[in-house]
């Protein structure tokens, strides 16, 4: 495919103005060995030189571990759909990261405990469910739409990594524990999720340098300690319900009491740590990754004032007679579709790694049990041969009506039996809360504030940006 026809969105959308995001520092050659590791930790994907993006497939030797590249959507396919038994398992780093956290939760499970576990949970999250949902995404949106009139009034500015944090951790806290007490234990919870991902482990060296499992491992103290608080809190809220349950008080539209009721594909019901693990898997698989995209769209949006201007027409129109509803978000088509784009250029997972269970083949590449191997959504979701005008901000190309590209091009959730579970539930959220909050606020970043994209769990505008909110005329007395 040519470098012009891939995936150029029809004839009227050539026009659009040229605006290229920031895509950080890129070395010009890749660097190896402690400076490789050194930078890799800081930002995994700072190690990338600026011809990644036109990679095939790549394959390196850390300390005869192979780990290899596949940057091409039929070898992507078969890596995840058709050849995912043999790639099923989550990386060493993944489990070193999260395991302390969430035990055998679905996000680390492979196996039978994974299909046990999929299928209790995947039905729960899944996009048929997710109109319960929406009334509680819009009374959140609608809270911080007032909070934020509150700095618009002062002139002071949000960090809106902060605050996209707080809301999206508010949103899955009262999806999941009920609205009373996802309301009071958000704060707590969301800080406590934080701490540990400061600590995490997300090199998992002596995994991958095989040390037998006797060897001290000094960096697992600080998380297995932050995992502990959580648990003590998510054990008490479990034991609330459970009580509240007893008093006849179920809460059939809260994610806790679905779990209570879940049963796994051979009809057995999930024990009380399961219920905790997987309470937990979806805390953290569902709520930092849709806190990304829209800190994300807030900043494309303020750069690219021919995309704001279409989006405040649609919002203004949609949103005339009140805040969306189910049956409303139909009408929200460009505030998704800034979505959709804000997930291609910064997918909040931008690295997606499995360990090979068998020795296995993909395109020409003998994969040796053991390897490691990776699929970049950062890298394919910019490579120049398919994506017409690949660097820019076009948020045109997701509409309705254009070529929807390949799932195997196009995988911010994944592809295959782990795809998330989640997509419609992230979808749907991103796009309410930015609806909502962008009917009333104009965001610009702060004088001074440079913006470059950072990875360390999930790929991030950095730890914080600062922007000033300024109140729409239109909405100036609405917001209040
Ligand atoms: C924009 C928002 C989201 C993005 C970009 C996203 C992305 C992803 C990706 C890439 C994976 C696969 C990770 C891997 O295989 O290593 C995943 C897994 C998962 N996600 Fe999401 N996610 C989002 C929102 C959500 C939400 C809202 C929930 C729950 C309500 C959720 C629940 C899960 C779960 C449970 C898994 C594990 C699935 C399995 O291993 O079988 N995600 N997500």
């Amino acid at each position: 495919m040519s470098p012009t026809d891939a995936s150029a969105p029809s004839p009227p959308f050539s026009t659009i103005p040229v605006y290229v995001p920031p895509m950080g520092a890129r070395p010009p050659f890749q660097r190896t060995g402690l400076t490789a590791m050194m930078r890799s930790s800081r930002d995994l994907l700072s190690n990338l030189p600026v011809d990644a993006f036109l990679w095939h497939t790549k394959t390196w030797d850390f300390f005869g571990r192979k780990i290899h590249l596949f940057n091409a959507p039929d070898l992507v396919r078969e890596v995840f759909v058709a050849r995912n038994a043999a790639f099923e398992r989550k990386s060493p780093q993944q489990l070193t990261a999260f395991e302390p956290l969430i035990g055998d939760g679905l996000l680390v499970s492979d196996g039978e405990t994974w299909r046990h576990r999929r299928a209790a949970v995947g039905p729960i999250v899944h996009g048929r469910n997710v109109p319960a949902f929406v009334p509680g995404m819009v009374e959140a949106a609608l809270e911080w739409r007032a909070r934020w009139q509150l700095f618009a009034d002062a002139g002071r500015p949000v960090d809106v990594v902060h605050e996209m944090g707080c809301l999206t951790a508010e949103i899955i806290s009262r999806s999941i524990f009920g609205r009373t007490l996802g309301i009071e234990h958000t704060g707590e919870i969301a800080a406590a999720f934080a701490r540990y991902q400061e600590v995490a482990d997300q090199l998992a060296l002596a995994e991958m340098l095989r040390l037998p499992s006797w060897v001290p491992r000094p960096g697992r103290l600080g998380p297995a300690r932050e995992a502990r608080r959580i648990h003590r809190i998510i054990d008490a809220i479990i034991d609330d319900r459970i009580e509240a349950r007893s008093g006849g008080d179920g809460d059939e539209g809260c994610l806790i009491d679905r779990l209570f009721d879940a049963k796994d594909e051979t009809g057995r019901p999930l024990d009380r740590e399961a219920i905790r693990n997987e309470a937990m898997v979806i805390f953290l698989a569902g709520h930092e990754t849709t806190a990304n995209t829209l800190s994300w769209a807030f900043f494309l949006l303020s750069q690219a004032g021919w995309a704001r201007a279409a989006l405040h027409a649609e919002v203004d129109e949609a949103l005339a007679g009140g805040p969306p509803d189910n049956a409303g978000i139909a009408a929200l088509t460009y505030t998704r579709a800034v979505v959709e784009e804000t997930l291609r250029l910064y997918p909040p997972i931008p690295l997606i790694a499995r360990e090979a269970v068998e020795d296995a083949t993909v395109g020409d590449t003998h994969v040796a049990k053991g390897s490691l191997v990776l699929a970049l959504p950062w890298l394919i979701h910019r490579h120049p041969h398919l994506w017409w005008r690949a660097p820019d901000f076009i948020p045109e190309r997701f509409l309705p009506g254009e070529t929807r590209p390949r799932k195997d091009q196009y995988l911010p959730f994944a592809l295959g039996p782990r795809v998330c579970p989640g997509m419609t539930f992230g979808l749907v959220e991103a796009t309410l809360c930015l609806a909502v909050l962008s009917h009333a606020f104009e965001l610009e970043p702060l004088q001074g504030t440079r913006v470059e994209p950072v990875c360390r769990l999930t790929l991030k505008p950095g730890n914080s940006l600062p922007m000033m909110v300024r109140a729409r005329r239109q909405e100036a007395g609405a917001a209040a």
